[in-house]
């Protein structure tokens, strides 16, 4: 499509599920963002399938993480280290974002802001002065930057992840390369490994942290689609599933789900933690585009 298309130029401001969220639609394809997490939960291409998986047994509720979309983990990654009882990942998905507003650029890409600030129960888990902003891009791409800035005046540490489930006609067709070479700690076996294959490929549970900037793509012959993951200021990267087990233990994953999803998350985590010094800022950002496979890669 080539001349901008205002009429179809939408943000709006809505209730879903019982959470407020943000329906965006322009030339481009649609959004669905809840403001509980800031968390993006559908972003469709114009013309395409969407690109991210949401279970069907997720709990939408407030107060509780929702399985599926992109999650924002932070301020720390997995459990915390020192507090077990402290929830999983962080407080950040749990917690309401304020909505800074939205515009449209003259390409007509519509950007959302969202933003989160310490607070009495940020610091009860995390006693630092911060404020973390999100911006959600609908452009040719999907487009996320996650920034923590130190409002405070002692310097802290952070884990963040950007930890996108994305929907994959069948995990065990589908492969994501750009990650030869690269050293991985295997969370299943506590391990460092260095990443041999030319594609990592599911089947079984699969749950590493590598240490990577790379772009990875997630080629899916069933869909006939890639799925291109670039990144900037993240350095390491997650790939995670379940698989049979773990999906039956995850209450707010359905027993078969596991085939349908497939997370690669753009992070900085262990020891890619990030350090702020007072007045200090830190981006995260990641491009998901969404590309037909030509001939050649169909064919596999
Ligand atoms: C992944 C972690 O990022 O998230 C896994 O590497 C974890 O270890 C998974 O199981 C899901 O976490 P949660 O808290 O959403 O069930």
């Amino acid at each position: 499509m080539s001349a901008r298309d205002e009429s179809t130029d939408k943000i709006i401001e809505t209730v879903e599920n019982g959470l407020l969220a943000l329906r965006v639609r322009n030339r481009f394809g649609s959004l669905l963002v809840y403001r509980q997490g800031a968390q993006v939960v559908d972003y469709t291409p114009a013309g395409g399938a969407p690109v991210l998986f949401v279970s069907r047994a997720s709990r939408l509720e407030r107060k509780k993480a929702i399985r599926g979309g992109v999650p924002i983990c932070f301020p720390w990654f997995g459990p915390h280290e020192e507090r077990k009882e402290l929830p999983a990942h962080g407080f950040a998905r749990t917690s309401e974002f304020e909505y800074l507003g939205g515009a449209t650029s003259a390409s007509g890409e519509v950007s959302l802001r969202f933003g989160l600030k310490a607070g009495p129960a940020t610091r009860e888990s995390f006693p630092y002065d911060f404020e973390a902003h999100y911006e959600v891009r609908l452009g040719e791409n999907l487009t996320l930057v996650f920034t923590v800035r130190n409002t405070g005046n002692v310097p802290f540490t952070f884990e963040a992840a950007l930890h996108t489930y994305f929907a994959v006609s069948d995990v065990r067709q589908v492969e994501v390369t750009g990650l030869t070479g690269e050293s991985y700690l295997d969370q299943l076996s506590g391990r460092v490994e260095q990443e041999a294959e030319r594609a990592v490929r599911i089947s079984r549970e699969v749950d590493r942290i590598y240490t990577s900037r790379a772009t990875c793509h997630l080629v899916d012959p069933g869909l006939d689609r890639e799925i291109v993951v670039s990144k900037q200021g993240s350095a390491s990267t997650v790939v995670w599933n379940p698989w049979i087990e773990k999906s039956q233990r995850l209450a707010d994953l359905g027993d078969d789900e596991y085939l349908r999803m497939l997370c690669i998350e753009s992070a900085n985590v262990r020891p890619e933690t990030i350090e702020l010094f007072p007045s200090e800022a830190h981006a995260l950002q990641v491009s998901i585009a969404s590309e037909r496979l030509d001939a050649e890669r169909r064919a596999g």
